[in-house]
C-alpha cells in the first residue's frame, strides 16, 4: 500500500503494547484511526494519546472473540469513515503450561482471542474492503511462536501457527483484490502480554477462578511469564515502537512476513532443516 494519508486503519488490541504503538505509528503517517480493545479505561487513554497527534480517532470497546462485537466494530468504522484500508488483527493473550495439563477453558479463551479474533476480523471487514475496491492491507499479529514450537507454550503455539497459515493463504486469496497481507512474528516485546489474565473472562477461568489458583498453574501470570517466549525464544526485548515501525514498512512495501528479531532466524532454520531431512528421497 503506497498511500497512508487520509485513509483509515482499524487496530484491535489498541489500548496497550504493540497495538497502541501500531495505531500511533499509523496516525503519524496521516491515517484516521479506529481503536478497538476490551479494556475501556486504557482504550480511552490510547485514544487521547493518538488524537493528540492530530489524527481523527474513534474508540470502540470490542471483544474480538465475539463475532457480533467485531461486526459492530466494522459497522461503526464504516459509518464514521466510509471505508477501511488497513486492518490490524492484533489483540492477543498468552498462556503457558504443558498441553497435558491444559483445561478446556484455557483452550477456549486463548483460541477465542488469538485465532477467532483474527477470523472475526476477516469475516467482518474483508468482504466490505473488497466491495469498496480501494485496495488496502491486513496485518495479522502472530508471533515467532507461530514459526517454532516451544515446550510449555502449546496453546499459544497452536493459535499462532494457525494465524501464520491463515495469513499465508489470505495473501494468495486477496492478491487479485489489491489487498496485501502481512503476518507479524515478534519474539520478546516489552508489553503487558504477561498480564494477559487481566482480560480473562470469569466464565473461562478468569477473575476469582484464576486468583484462587483453580486455573492451570501455567496460566498464572508468573507461569505465562516463564513459558511465554521460553528458553528457545528468549532474545532481546524490543520496545513496541520498533515492532510498529517494521509493520508500517511491511505495509508500505507489501511484505508478507514480518519477523522482528534476528535471533529467531537460527531456530527457524533448524526447524526447516529438521522437516527437510524428514522428507523421503525421490525414487532413484
Ligand atoms: N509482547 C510480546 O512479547 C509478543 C510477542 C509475540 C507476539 N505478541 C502478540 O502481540 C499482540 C499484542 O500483544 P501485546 O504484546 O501488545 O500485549 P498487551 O497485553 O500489551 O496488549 C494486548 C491488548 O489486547 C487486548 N485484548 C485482550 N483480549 C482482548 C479481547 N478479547 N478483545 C479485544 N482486545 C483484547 C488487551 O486489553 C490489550 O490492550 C498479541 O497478539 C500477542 O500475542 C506479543
Amino acid at each position: 500500500m503506497e498511500t497512508f494519508q487520509d485513509r483509515t486503519a482499524v487496530v484491535t488490541g489498541a489500548a496497550s503494547g504493540i497495538g497502541r504503538a501500531l495505531a500511533l505509528a499509523l496516525a503519524r503517517r496521516g491515517m484516521k484511526l479506529v481503536l478497538a480493545d476490551i479494556e475501556p479505561g486504557p482504550l480511552g487513554d490510547a485514544e487521547k494519546e493518538i488524537a493528540a497527534t492530530g489524527a481523527e480517532t474513534l474508540a470502540v470497546p470490542t471483544d474480538v472473540s465475539s463475532l457480533p462485537s467485531v461486526r459492530a466494530l466494522a459497522d461503526q468504522a464504516f459509518t464514521r469513515f466510509g471505508a477501511v484500508h488497513v486492518l490490524c488483527n492484533n489483540a492477543g493473550v498468552a498462556i503457558g503450561g504443558a498441553l497435558q495439563e491444559a483445561r478446556h477453558e484455557d483452550w477456549e479463551w486463548v483460541l477465542g482471542v488469538n485465532l477467532w479474533g483474527v477470523i472475526h476480523g476477516i469475516e467482518a471487514f474483508v468482504p466490505r474492503m473488497i466491495e469498496a475496491k480501494q485496495g488496502g492491507h491486513i496485518v495479522n499479529t502472530a508471533s515467532m511462536a507461530g514459526l517454532i514450537a516451544s515446550k510449555g507454550l502449546g496453546i499459544y503455539n497452536t493459535t499462532k501457527y494457525a494465524v501464520v497459515g491463515l495469513s499465508e493463504t489470505l495473501a494468495k486469496d486477496l492478491r487479485d483484490d489489491g489487498i496485501g497481507v502481512s503476518v507479524l512474528c515478534p519474539m520478546g516485546v516489552s508489553t503487558r502480554i504477561r498480564e494477559s489474565e487481566r482480560n480473562r473472562p470469569e466464565a473461562l477461568g478468569g477473575g476469582s477462578a484464576a486468583d484462587s489458583g483453580a486455573s492451570n498453574s501455567g496460566a498464572s501470570n508468573s507461569g505465562a511469564s516463564k513459558s511465554h517466549g521460553g528458553p528457545d525464544l528468549v532474545g532481546r526485548y524490543l520496545p513496541p515502537e520498533e515492532i510498529a515501525a517494521m509493520a508500517v514498512e511491511a505495509i508500505e512495501n507489501g511484505r508478507l512476513y514480518i519477523p522482528t528479531h534476528y535471533e529467531g532466524l537460527e531456530f527457524w532454520q533448524r526447524r526447516a532443516a529438521r522437516i527437510g531431512e524428514s522428507f523421503p528421497k525421490p525414487p532413484a
